[in-house]
């Protein structure tokens, strides 16, 4: 079954006072008013979410959502798969368009604003609970161990981490609806940040943002404006850290990429951008590992050679990425095809990726227990 991303909206990522059906709701009329239809068009609606129940006291975001458009009775539900809940909305969109036609998909998630300590138990539900959080492994914690392991392993650096923040918080300069747009980030500043779980330091982590994002997926085209979705996969694995062998890289993202690449039919050495999960700075070296843009141990070469930045040979989260676009949980996956769509069709402003022919969007739930990888194609 083909399948295309017809229209897409997005609120910008970062604190915002407004509550979540008010962030969908701007992020659905966008997505709506980009693909010229009205609500009335949509077949099915899928919410995707993390922490609705924890920090909002509210489930049920199927019904929620629908409370925007009194009157329609569509099929409605919430997906979650931790930070991948975006990217699994939109794997599930596509798989189940011989059913409804067609899918809208909006993420949403309201963050901002908690005292810290609850914050990080919270995002801690997105990890094992049982075997590496009762062992003190909180969310930074775990990527923290990642880092050790990748730098034990190949020899990685903190000048590598440095590097992917200082690009990815250049890149959101460029990007209006990042959460750091307007913040000039220089060596002094990640130089000054304090030590969040060593060696990850502020710059490394990515912040907590509100926000939500939409995109409508159908089985035609609609007029030619449509971005094909070439392919889509979503891979798992264990959620504990201390059930696995490798720590330098997350199964699920391999198995999700090489089942995307082979329905795209495609390698990586087709990918012209990609926006991929970087909650922290790590998590960027892992991911081009797992995507095959770099063989394991060598992404570093690509990052201290400049190749990642806008106009290098292998543009990476020219958006801002999680770091410094912002990672509204459950709106990210979802922001992530935003942002492919926007570069695909040739509409991304003072970023777009001159030639931009394929993209791949890479989402990860937890730390690598889901991942779902989106390969994207000129409309
Ligand atoms: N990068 C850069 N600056 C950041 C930042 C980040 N990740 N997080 C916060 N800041 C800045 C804020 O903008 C603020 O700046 P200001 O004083 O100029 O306004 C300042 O630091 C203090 O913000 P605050 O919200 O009090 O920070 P904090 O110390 O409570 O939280 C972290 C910092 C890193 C602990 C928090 O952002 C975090 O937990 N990030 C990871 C989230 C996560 O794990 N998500 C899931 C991953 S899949």
């Amino acid at each position: 079954m083909s399948a295309y991303v017809i229209g897409v909206g997005k609120t910008r990522f970062g604190p915002s006072s407004h509550p979540m059906p008010r962030l969908a709701h701007e992020a659905i009329l966008g997505a709506l008013t980009d693909a010229d239809m009205s609500i009335n068009d949509v077949g099915a609606v899928i919410v995707a979410n993390f922490l609705g129940g924890p920090n909002e006291s509210q489930l049920h975001l199927g019904s929620v959502v629908m409370g925007l458009f009194p009157g329609l009775h569509i099929p409605s539900w919430r997906v979650e798969a931790a930070c991948a809940s975006g990217g699994v909305a939109i794997h599930q969109a596509v798989t189940m368009l011989g059913a409804y036609d067609p899918i809208l998909v909006v993420g949403v998630e309201r963050l901002s604003g908690r005292p810290g300590a609850e914050q990080t138990r919270n995002i801690g539900m997105a990890g094992d609970v049982l075997l590496d959080q009762s062992q003190g492994l909180n969310f930074p914690a775990t990527y923290a161990l990642v880092a050790q392991r990748h730098m034990q392993r190949y020899g990685t650096r903190t000048r590598d981490f440095e590097l992917i923040s200082l690009k990815n918080h250049e890149n959101a300069r460029r990007n209006p609806l990042a959460h750091f747009h307007h913040k000039v980030v220089t060596q002094a500043d990640i130089d000054a940040g304090a030590t969040v779980a060593a060696p990850l330091r502020l710059f490394d982590c990515c912040p907590v943002s509100d926000g939500a994002a939409a995109a409508i997926i159908s089985r035609g085209p609609r007029g030619g404006r449509g971005v094909p979705i070439l392919g889509s996969a979503v891979g798992t694995d264990v959620i504990s850290l201390a059930q696995r062998d490798d720590h330098t890289s997350f199964i699920a993202a391999r198995v999700a990429a090489e089942e995307a690449y082979r329905q795209a039919g495609i390698t990586a050495a087709d990918v012209d951008l990609a926006e991929v999960h970087d909650c922290f700075t790590i998590a960027e070296i892992v991911a081009m590992e797992d995507l095959g843009l770099a063989a394991p141990g060598e992404a570093v070469d690509l990052i201290r050679d400049g190749q990642t930045a806008l106009g290098g040979s292998m543009p990476v989260n020219v958006s801002g990425g999680l770091k410094a676009g912002g990672h509204a949980i459950g709106a990210t996956g979802v922001g992530q095809v935003y942002e492919a769509v926007r570069q695909l069709r040739g509409e991304a402003g003072d970023r777009q990726v001159a030639g931009a022919g394929v993209a791949v969007t890479h989402n990860v739930g937890g730390v690598g227990g889901t991942c779902a990888v989106q390969v994207l194609g000129r409309p």
